[in-house]
């Protein structure tokens, strides 16, 4: 499995607010993916969780308080802030808000980071109307063109009685982000293009054909390429998996829904990672009644769906464009074919016959061939880490092209 934080040091900071119970859960997934965690907490936070708590999961001493003898002698805060990867502040109150963004450091939480150099991020979480009240904004606003990371709250149900936008954002989106802040942003500045999943090409209002793609290959490539830096945009076929935090999602049922929002989305790509399981035929007419069934054998009339790629490849301009093949025989010539006969740059060959891997499966083995003539195979692996190794040979292509 992959853990982006494994060995990594991470400094989760406390301030006052019901939503301390979320940060216990944080600290839980940190530790989990690897991380050593530090916790600092203000005093108004140790209202709402006690020190033991934060320690018990962390297995670290909680910095409360600049002036406490034996962790400033343990450890220290200025020792704390160099030795941080990140530092992630959740809850961050009003209060902590407008210390920050002013430069104040009269406590542990603010005084470490105004010391660290490492990636800040702050998760505000308050009521509704102290969110939207024009000082907190202005404070939110100077954190960021401070270099602040602010992930904003979510809207919902807040423990005060209100219903609006406050809420600390959920665990799994700050482990994500925690986990950005700690990734080298090599696909900073692209605009990643990704397909996954399978089509449905219906016959009637009730059957359609289709594949057994779950879209979990593509998803991995979207999360991923979100991670280093990337503005991701997902075509995504009919899947039951979540979006991955931090990417824009558009859903389409058939081929030809695929086919026009790549259109779509195309011209402003820099990058198309087209991994989708597009039908290749589909009924040559759709009923719209369901069709009745009849003694009789019956055979259904099927045409050819749009190639996708084909169609795109010709309008390439400063798009790098990766294709899939799936392939159950012939892998490497197969995919060789189809590399020159989609206008490709790499293809991404998959063998869909091997047990525990392809289509539905968590892993995957792949050879990647080039326009270049490159030839690299990955062993089976986690869908995860295919993805950073597929995207690790993207850059390093594109890379080349740039130098030719
Ligand atoms: O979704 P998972 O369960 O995680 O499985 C992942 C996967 C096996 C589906 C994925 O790794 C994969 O191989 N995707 C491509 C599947 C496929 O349709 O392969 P193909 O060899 O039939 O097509 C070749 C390429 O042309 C693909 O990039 C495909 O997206 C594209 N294509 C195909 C048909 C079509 N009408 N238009 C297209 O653009």
């Amino acid at each position: 499995m992959s853990r982006f934080l494994q060995d990594k040091n991470i400094l989760l900071g406390l301030t006052g607010g019901i939503a301390c119970y979320k940060s216990a859960e944080l600290a839980r997934l940190l530790v989990r993916e690897g991380a050593e965690v530090f916790v600092l907490m203000s005093q108004a936070a140790q209202q709402f969780i006690t020190p033991l708590t934060m320690q018990s999961l962390t297995g670290h001493a909680v910095a409360t308080d600049l002036f406490a003898l034996s962790h400033e002698l343990q450890i220290g805060h200025i020792r704390l802030a160099d030795m941080a990867n990140a530092y992630v502040i959740a809850p961050a109150t009003a209060d902590v808000l407008a210390k920050l963004s002013s430069g104040q450091a009269d406590d542990v939480v603010t005084t470490v980071a105004l010391a660290t150099r490492a990636p800040l991020l702050v998760a505000p979480s308050m009521n509704v109307n102290m969110f939207e009240h024009p000082l907190v904004q202005r404070n939110v606003e100077r954190l960021r063109s401070a270099g602040y990371r602010v992930i904003p709250p979510g809207e919902g149900e807040l423990a005060c009685g209100w219903h609006g936008k406050g809420r600390l954002a959920e665990p799994a989106v700050l482990l994500a982000e925690v986990e950005r802040a700690v990734t080298p942003q090599d696909l900073a500045g692209e605009k990643v293009l990704v397909t996954a999943g399978p089509t449905r090409e219906f016959l009637d209002p009730v059957r359609f054909l289709t594949n057994r793609s779950s879209g979990k290959m593509g998803f991995a490539l979207a999360a991923a390429a979100w991670r280093r830096g990337a503005n991701v945009i997902l075509v995504a076929g009919p899947v039951t998996l979540a979006t991955p935090h931090g990417v824009e999602r558009r859903d389409v049922v058939s081929a030809e829904d695929m086919f026009e929002a790549v259109k779509q989305e195309f011209p402003r790509a820099t990058i198309l990672l087209m991994c989708a399981a597009v039908a290749d035929y589909r009924p040559a007419a759709r009923q719209n009644r369901k069709i009745k069934k009849q003694k009789a054998a019956w055979s259904l009339a099927l045409e050819p769906t749009v190639d996708i790629l084909a169609a795109v490849t010709p309008h390439k301009e400063q798009q790098f464009v990766v294709g899939f093949a799936a392939e159950t025989e012939q892998l490497e010539a197969s995919a060789q074919g189809k590399l020159q006969q989609k206008g490709l740059d790499l293809v991404v060959a998959n063998d869909v016959s091997q047990p525990g891997a392809g289509m539905e499966a968590d892993f995957n083995a792949a050879i990647l061939l080039d326009r270049f003539g490159g030839h690299l195979a990955l062993p089976l692996m986690s869908k995860i880490d295919l993805a950073e190794a597929i995207l690790d040979r993207v850059i390093e292509l594109r890379k080349r092209v740039a130098g030719t």
